[in-house]
């Protein structure tokens, strides 16, 4: 990993303009339909995820969601298979428990049928500090790892498929975390706790996860891109106290959009064929963007894998022959 004074210099000013230039453009939008596809998508229960669920559906597309809570699952099953005619399966699964977020990935990998997308949403946003059982800051666990295990154990069934697309949700905030990630303190024990800043870094850590992904998906036919859906008002932030909740709801709700543009976003990410063949990439909305340094960091990268299988404990892919630019760095 590079030091903050190299991090420095590789900022420059004509790539953050155009980043304040995109968060007003409108998303692209996708005609082509998806008839009996299936897409894979967690945290569908609510927000972005719920938008762009709806989105799918009214495609054609078959969807199986990961989501934590039964009641709104069913709920929505019902909603979508009422409305749009297509299945809307789901799968149970708390992404801050890893145990659970192996198992929802081992019946991911058991499917017979191909996963044609698959979007990593569900997302949470906290002010304090939390633990999960597993002793993993939990903002970590859920934006990042849960999506690199479910990446990692489906790694093989993708690849046999010859032909899928994963999209990540990321964020802007990915920016937070601007002089990269902490590798000493990822549990963040060391340092005060920032909301802003551990949610840069789960959402850092899942961008330099995606180089490591790009490299094992190679000339397979599978895609992994990451995105920014917009500043949208959604639930995001519930968990928080009463202070947080006061300000979302009365000064940041006001000037959030609507997560109709998330959902255009993900479908045109999800089935446009200009996206054919384009990995690795991340955008904001659907216009590519370059990322904060810290996500270019081919060795902060290999290291927050390296890192990650240690935490989860998963067995090691043979990383040499997923990956051959591990023999460049
Ligand atoms: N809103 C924005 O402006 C914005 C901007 C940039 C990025 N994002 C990203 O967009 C994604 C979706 O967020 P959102 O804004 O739509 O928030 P949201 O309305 O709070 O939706 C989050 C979804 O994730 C699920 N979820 C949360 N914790 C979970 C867990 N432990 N296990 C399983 N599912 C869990 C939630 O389930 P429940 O319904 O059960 O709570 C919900 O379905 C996140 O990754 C977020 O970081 C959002």
């Amino acid at each position: 990993m590079k030091k903050k004074s190299q991090y420095i210099k590789e900022y420059n000013v004509p790539d953050i303009l155009r980043m304040i230039r995109n968060n007003s453009l409108k998303p692209k939008v996708c005609a082509e339909k998806l008839n009996g596809k299936l897409v894979v998508i967690s945290g569908a229960t609510s927000g972005i995820g719920y938008a762009t669920a709806r989105k799918y559906a009214s495609q054609g597309a078959n969807l199986l969601c990961i989501n934590r809570n039964p009641r709104k699952s069913k709920d929505l099953k019902r909603e979508i298979e009422g409305e749009f005619g297509v299945k809307c399966d789901f799968l149970l699964a708390d992404l801050s428990s890893m145990k659970e977020v192996v198992q929802v990935a081992e019946k991911l990998r058991s499917l017979r049928t191909p996963i044609d997308v698959l979007i990593h949403n569900a997302g949470v946003y906290l002010t304090k500090r939390d633990i999960t059982p597993d002793g993993i800051e939990k903002v970590f666990m859920v934006q990042y790892l849960a999506s690199f295990v479910i990446n990692y154990l489906l790694v093989d069934k993708l690849k046999s498929q010859g032909k899928a697309r994963v999209i990540m949700v990321n964020s802007e905030g990915h920016r937070f975390a601007a002089w990269g990630l902490r590798f000493d303190d990822l549990n963040w024990e060391k340092r005060r706790y920032s909301g802003l800043k551990s949610y840069g870094s789960a959402k850092l850590a899942q961008l330099l996860s995606m180089i490591v992904f790009k490299e094992c998906f190679k000339n397979s036919g599978v895609s992994i891109n990451a995105m920014h859906p917009g500043a949208v008002k959604t639930e995001t932030g519930q968990d928080n106290g009463p202070m947080y909740r006061w300000y979302k709801r009365n000064i940041l709700d006001r000037i959030l959009k609507p997560t109709d543009i998330s959902a255009e976003a993900l479908y045109y990410l999800g089935a446009s064929d200009d996206l054919e063949g384009v990995s690795g990439k991340f955008f904001n909305l659907t216009k590519e963007e370059v990322p904060a340094p810290p996500a270019l960091d081919m060795e902060a990268a290999f290291e927050i894998w390296d890192k990650s299988l240690e935490i989860t404990g998963l067995p090691e892919m043979d990383i040499h022959e997923q990956a051959p630019e591990r023999n460049a760095v």
